[in-house]
């Protein structure tokens, strides 16, 4: 049977005003997407012109919160966030000094343990680990680096670093003293500090880090409680809480400021003040990012009673805490964890 060519003609025509209308509606779906952002743009335009001495007015900061708890609330955390990982050696210098002098205080002789949570591909660690041995040559210091991704863990094991990536950013192999050797375009982090550390891949909320690992000195968990919800955080810090050894420090940036005082205040944990603000302003593209990001900092406003905690990045043990610890993980003691399939030592 032969179609008539008038019919062909008609359908074809058809089928091309359908796909111009399609068009037409695809164009204004995408720019009704656009146009819901649109009186975010304006507002953050309209902020970034405020001179600074308006920016500290009570109400423009009230008016900051209000704009912060939005973008808590709406934008995307986690995986498809491409801070997700994002790490550099020496993040934060003042962080790492104060718990250098915190911990001098305790007895020599017994090794100082320290873990990094979330530590993506070892910055953290190896700038931890470095702080500590040049200060104390004759101190032990055994460290642990876990995180998620087995690929960051990798990187972090080998502890080599290509001049590009963002780890080594402004910094060349005679900036810290013994840490880097160079070859050609990469830097190797040097075997003294990969010496007493170990690497595994694993969920740092995991209930059971402590019988895994046993208690440490000083537990950093920086910068990935801020990817999850305010009930995850909430949940995940208690949990990383129990991972941290009777008069042990917990270092806790780049996590909801809510979340992080209602979680320590319900945990008993002291905060320790020293070089608050020192440690508060040193990343200071997250000050900037306040308060249209969620990861950004609010300013520290000293006229809330609660300053001390709510800004305060390392807490200590109370001594009521540190006791029942001390008998719990003498009852425990660590598992084996050399036995682990997942771990990657140096
Ligand atoms: C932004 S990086 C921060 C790295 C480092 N702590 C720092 O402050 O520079 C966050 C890291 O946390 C890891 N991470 C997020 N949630 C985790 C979890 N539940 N358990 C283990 N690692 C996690 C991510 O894979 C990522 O490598």
């Amino acid at each position: 049977m032969t179609v008539p060519r008038r019919h062909v003609a008609g359908l074809q025509g058809a089928w091309l005003r359908l796909k111009w209308i399609g068009r037409i509606l695809w164009n204004i779906a995408r720019r009704a997407e656009a146009a819901k952002s649109y009186p975010d743009r304006v507002v953050e335009v309209l902020w970034n012109q405020l001179p600074v001495a308006v920016r500290s007015w009570r109400v423009v900061q009230a008016i900051g919160r209000l704009i912060h708890r939005r973008a808590r609330r709406l934008q995307q955390r986690g995986g498809g966030n491409q801070t997700a990982n994002y790490t550099r050696f020496f993040r934060n210098l003042p962080q790492l000094e104060l718990i250098r002098d915190l911990t001098g205080e305790t007895p020599r002789g017994v090794p100082l343990k320290i873990a990094v949570l979330g530590c993506s591909t070892g910055a953290e660690l190896y700038s931890a680990v470095w702080v500590m041995r040049t200060a104390w040559p004759q101190r032990e210091v055994q460290a642990l680096g876990i995180d998620l991704s087995e690929a960051w863990i990798q990187t972090a094991a080998s502890g080599v670093y290509p001049l590009h990536l963002a780890e080594v950013a402004g910094i060349s192999e005679g900036s810290y003293e013994g840490l880097f050797s160079r070859h050609g375009d990469t830097l190797h982090v040097q075997q003294w500090l990969k010496e007493g550390v170990r690497w595994w891949v694993g969920d740092v909320c995991s209930s059971d880090l402590a019988a895994e690992f046993g208690l440490q000195d000083v537990v950093f968990a920086n910068n990935f409680l801020f990817h999850m919800d305010a009930k995850r955080s909430g949940t995940c810090l208690r949990n990383l809480a129990r991972l941290v050894a009777p008069s042990g420090y917990l270092v806790l940036s780049g996590v909801d400021l809510d979340v992080r005082s209602r979680t320590v205040r319900e945990l008993g944990l002291s905060p320790v003040t020293a070089r608050l603000e020192d440690i508060y302003t040193a990343e200071e593209g997250m000050l900037t990012a306040w308060p249209f990001r969620f990861w950004g900092l609010e300013p520290i406003d000293r006229k809330r009673q609660d300053w001390p905690t709510r800004y305060t990045t390392v807490f200590r043990l109370p001594d009521a805490v540190r006791e029942v610890r001390a008998r719990t993980s003498e009852a425990a003691g660590p598992r084996n964890p050399g036995a682990a399939k997942r771990e990657l030592e140096c």
